[in-house]
């Protein structure tokens, strides 16, 4: 289990600001929907992603699965919180839900910013975006 510590307020506001300018990178020429995500580490590391899209629209990659994908090649692996910057705030779709609680440390609750183009900030957790998940210990 991962030392919990509550975030404080700038780590919050970092982390925020770091996926609403990681949304302005996004490549989404088709949906034009643009989402930006950033992932803070137990060790305090931010790694952020974008949304990719592609004229073969289903091998388009979310934000927050290439956050993850950055966090990894990053030699990291546990996850404190996330922020995801859209137009409207909304949550993550269920793959990235599934994909973001696969690194979140065992027994913690991790926070999940939502945050629209007004700046507006919801908060959730991603046990309360995926209760019941699927673990590694579900395999035989
Ligand atoms: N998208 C994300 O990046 N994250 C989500 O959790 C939901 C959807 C992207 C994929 C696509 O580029 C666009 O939003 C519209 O679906």
């Amino acid at each position: 289990m991962s030392k919990e510590h509550k975030l404080t307020a700038e780590e919050r506001q970092h982390l925020i600001e770091a996926a609403c300018k990681a949304r302005e990178r996004a490549y989404a020429p088709y949906s034009h929907f643009s989402v930006g995500a950033a992932v803070l580490t137990s060790k305090g590391s931010m790694f952020t992603g974008v949304n990719v899209e592609n004229a073969s629209y289903g091998l388009t990659v979310c934000a927050e699965r290439n956050a993850v994908a950055a966090m990894i090649d990053g030699r990291e692996n546990e996850i404190r919180a996330v922020a995801v910057c859209t137009l409207n705030g909304v949550a993550p779709c269920g793959a990235c839900r599934q994909v973001l609680s696969e690194f979140a440390p065992p027994g913690s609750a991790v926070p999940v910013w939502l945050i629209d183009s007004r700046g507006n900030v919801r908060e959730t957790t991603l046990s309360a975006l995926l209760p019941d998940k699927f673990v590694a210990g579900d395999l035989p």
